[in-house]
């Protein structure tokens, strides 16, 4: 076990906060950074409620450039980033690209100017199956090809992992795993820490869970003419738990120079595909409420189905999602629950 700490920049958003929470269990020293943009400062006590350990806080914005160079002047020792800060919202980034490139690519390269730096790093990059777009073969593998973006967003993932592979071809003392996630979704068990969107939500579960708690009045599925079963499009919902302790058997990998090259990608799924009425389904058995909801027209840009072909992950990180579907919904309406509550306190 490295003594030194684990940078975790965005690591009290969704996936950052459960994976700051899985690292520390495995007994690593974590720092954080994160610019409260689409976060809030009391997830640092949901982390240490559950873990005991408070992990070190920079209020930082990775945009400025400076701010990365003193970073890293104050904890010199650091040589090991897990590195979710981004922009992620599909939609908005079609609105104000420039946004997402600014805050996702910027960003990015100055954080690796700085690693460049070094004897020794070791970065793990929060990429996404979006790059994909529609696979032409399912399920997916790493070698599927990655398809034109759909979206501004998609498409800073795609120049992000290509930014990777070109700086660990320079420098062989580098080196990076990309992560491709599919549907990140659920909470940890203690709901201590989850999902917590900013507005209307744009992702399934917490429309569901909004809608369940009374926050919204119904749940518009985005088409039920698609060719599937049941017409209404398929993705992999892999439990928030599952995929923070997927990025802790990255960081083993990499610190155990277990890699067989200094840039490796691997998909992030639970290799099972469910629809959109499945996912209704299953969210009405665990949660014991009735879901009111409409089918409307298709989403722009949507895709009709993916789910990962998980097989590298398993070989080759030693890493298996084992928590099902039922599980992740679970946990999401014991959060929204939780935040119901805090919400009637506040007010
Ligand atoms: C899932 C399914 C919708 C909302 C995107 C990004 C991906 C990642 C996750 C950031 C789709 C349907 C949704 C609703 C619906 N982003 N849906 N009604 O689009 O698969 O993936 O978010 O990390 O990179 O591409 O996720 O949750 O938006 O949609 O019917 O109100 O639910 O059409 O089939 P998506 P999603």
């Amino acid at each position: 076990m490295s003594s030194k700490s684990v940078l975790v920049t965005g690591g009290l958003g969704f996936i950052g906060s459960h994976t700051v929470v899985a690292l520390q269990k495995e007994g690593y020293k974590v720092v954080i950074i994160d610019n409260l943009s689409n976060s809030s400062i009391d997830v640092l006590g949901g982390i240490t409620q559950i873990t005991g350990k408070t992990p070190e806080f920079e209020n930082l914005d990775l945009r400025d450039k400076e701010a990365v160079k003193n970073f890293f002047e104050k904890y010199p020792d650091i040589e090991d980033v897990i590195h979710f800060a981004a922009s992620k919202a599909v939609g908005e980034s079609v609105i104000n690209p420039l946004l997402y490139y600014e805050n996702n690519i910027a960003t990015l390269v100055y954080l690796l100017q700085e690693l460049n730096k070094k004897p020794n790093a070791r970065f793990i990059f929060s990429s996404s199956c979006t790059v994909y777009g529609q696979a032409d073969e399912l399920p997916i593998t790493e070698n599927a090809p990655v398809k034109k973006a759909e979206s501004p967003y998609g498409n800073t993932k795609q120049i992000g992992e290509e930014i990777l592979q070109d700086t660990c071809k320079t420098n062989l003392h580098f080196k990076a795993i990309a992560l491709r996630y599919f549907n990140p979704i659920g909470a940890h068990p203690t709901a201590e820490i989850g999902e917590l969107p900013i507005g209307t939500p744009q992702n399934l579960i917490p429309f569901i869970t909004q809608t369940a708690i009374g926050k919204r009045e119904e749940l518009s599925v985005f088409g039920d003419d698609y060719p599937t079963e049941d017409g209404t499009a398929i993705r992999d919902y892999i439990h928030v738990m599952d995929l923070a302790e997927a990025h802790v058997k990255a960081l083993k990998r990499l610190i155990d120079a277990k890699e067989k090259s200094n840039y490796e990608v691997f998909n992030l799924g639970t290799g099972k595909g469910n629809s959109v009425l499945e996912v209704i389904k299953s969210f009405e058995k665990v949660s014991g409420e009735k879901l009111p909801y409409k089918v409307v027209g298709r989403r722009e840009g949507d895709i009709i189905s993916a789910y990962a072909d998980t097989t590298k992950a398993n070989e080759d990180l030693g890493w298996k999602a084992d928590r099902s579907l039922d599980d992740a919904l679970k946990s999401a309406w014991k959060w929204q629950k939780v935040v119901r509550k805090r919400e009637e306190e506040e007010n």
